[in-house]
């Protein structure tokens, strides 16, 4: 379905731009900030977004919230226990303030996004002084300004669920790696999901606007570049311009950034233009997260996911026959309501069956507003946990398999810093996405280093430098 996407206009970023200006010229305004963040990438990267603006306004980045003048919660409610956290982290700043009378406490992402969550806030939530959801981040600087001229309490939730905004500043986490979004929302409204609801509609950044994004940071010296969006595959279904995501992949291809990577992508959007890109291209990451959510065809319909285990088999055969050496990971959901044990074999079996170099396993969790919340037949919590135990036996021993016939192999690492527990070795991803540890200084941070593989263990390859 196409929906034409809204692009915020200049002279309303000039209006964010010239709200800067006013904060900066407060005598009572916040000397620092810290971000808290929960979820997946997009909320990463909108949370380096919060802090770009936030610097932009003098203030520092203070590295613990016990420090800050003002701390953000960037929040998810993919599953229940997501939303608990970060509700329950943001009543324990409600304890801080007693200590700190002027610390400005604020929500913001898809948690606050959700139907009726603002009017919670408002009633319930009485000690936050600014909220707002997803649709309006570039809006924080009008935000800010009027939380510090009026002091009053600042709760705005748009609807608008259509919009993209460019020019918002950002301060990237790394040098060396970067998040860029090219897509943003989704459409496909798997049963389970609330990110359609709190995300908004599936829209796509022009592709000339990502290339520009892309050319500044291989100017800068990036060694990979992660885009981003909740189906990928599906990156210019929106627009009536004909950009595609292969197409996309190959023009940045030829920017020189050393790493492609992207994700997530939909089993039923991949399509065999994007996998002849991939295979002939020089910088695109041998890595494809591809979540399957069932090995079964009835759960997956009832999931609402358009595609069977034989169509997802039979891409990731596609995949493997013109990449041989790529890796492929997933996610998985178990206990989806009325999940069957037989159901569940069949997940089981199908981990087997792919040969998964890792995977995500979560236990369903109903979420207010989609269509599963309705279905009967919940799983009991001691069976969900019985299931969830069994499947991640059967990753683990995926995973091993694969590591080990890496064993010998050469990888290309980009090193991230230090091992766990072992300042004598370095850490990184390698183009497969595995993490590979060896001998190493802070000198090798942020660089690509060939490396060959020694041995492994249970989630980390071990090797030596070439
Ligand atoms: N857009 C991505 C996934 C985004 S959410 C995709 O379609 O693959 C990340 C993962 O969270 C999903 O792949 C799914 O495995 C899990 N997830 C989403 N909703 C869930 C729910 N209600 N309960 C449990 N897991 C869920
Ligand atoms: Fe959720 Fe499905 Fe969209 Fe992924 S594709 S974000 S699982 S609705
Ligand atoms: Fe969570 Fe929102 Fe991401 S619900 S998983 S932070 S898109």
């Amino acid at each position: 379905m196409k929906h034409t996407p809204v692009y915020v206009s200049q002279e309303e970023m000039m209006q964010q731009e010239r709200a800067i200006e006013q904060i900066l010229l407060l005598p009572n305004k916040p000397n620092s900030f810290h971000i808290v963040t929960y979820g997946c990438q997009m909320n990463a990267h909108d949370s380096e977004k919060l802090a770009g603006i936030l610097l932009k306004m003098g203030m520092t980045e203070a590295d613990d919230r016990k420090h800050a003048d003002i701390v953000l919660f960037n929040t998810c409610c993919i599953r229940d226990n997501a939303e608990r956290r970060a509700l329950g982290n943001v009543n324990w700043l409600r304890q801080l303030r007693k200590q700190k009378p002027n610390l400005l406490i604020g929500v913001c992402g898809c948690m606050v996004q959700q139907p009726e969550m603002a009017q919670r806030i408002l009633k319930q939530y009485k000690f936050i002084d600014l909220a707002f959801g997803t649709h309006n981040l570039h809006c924080l600087p009008e935000m800010m300004l009027s939380l510090l001229t009026n002091e009053k309490r600042v709760v705005d939730v748009i609807d608008q669920e259509n919009l993209i905004a460019e020019g918002v500043p950002i301060k990237r986490l790394h040098s060396y790696h970067a998040y860029t979004t090219i897509m943003y929302g989704c459409d496909n409204y798997c049963s389970y999901c609330i990110v359609p609801y709190v995300r908004g509609r599936e829209r796509s950044r022009l592709m000339s606007d990502v290339l520009k994004e892309a050319e500044g940071l291989a100017a800068s010296g990036v060694q990979e570049i992660m885009l981003l969006g909740q189906n990928v595959n599906s990156y210019g279904n929106s627009s009536e311009n004909g950009d595609t995501f292969p197409k996309l992949l190959a023009e940045l291809d030829q920017i020189g950034i050393p790493r492609i990577r992207f994700m997530t992508s939909h089993p039923k959007d991949l399509s065999d233009d994007l996998i002849d890109v991939m295979a002939g291209s020089k910088h695109i990451c041998n890595h494809f997260h591809l979540p399957i959510q069932s090995g079964n065809n009835e759960i997956l319909r009832r999931m609402n996911r358009r595609y069977t285990r034989e169509d997802y088999l039979d891409k990731v055969q596609k995949l493997r026959k013109a990449m041989p050496n790529v890796g492929i990971t997933t996610d998985f959901i178990v206990s989806f309501p009325g999940e069957t044990e037989e159901q569940f074999q069949d997940t089981c079996s199908l981990v087997r069956e792919v040969g998964f170099d890792s995977a995500f396993t979560f236990i369903y969790s109903p979420r207010p507003g989609t269509k599963a919340a309705e279905m009967d037949g919940m799983i009991p919590p001691e069976e969900s946990s019985r299931r969830i135990g069994e499947l991640l036996l059967e990753v683990e021993r995926s995973s091993a398999r694969v590591y080990d016939q890496m064993i010998g192999k050469d990888e290309y690492v980009l090193v991230d810093g230090f091992a766990k527990r072992d300042p004598t070795m370095v850490a990184g991803k390698g183009t497969r996405s595995i993490t590979v540890k060896f001998k190493g200084t802070a000198d090798d941070i942020g660089k690509i280093i060939p490396v060959r593989i020694t041995s492994a263990a249970a989630t980390v390859l071990q090797g030596e430098r070439i």
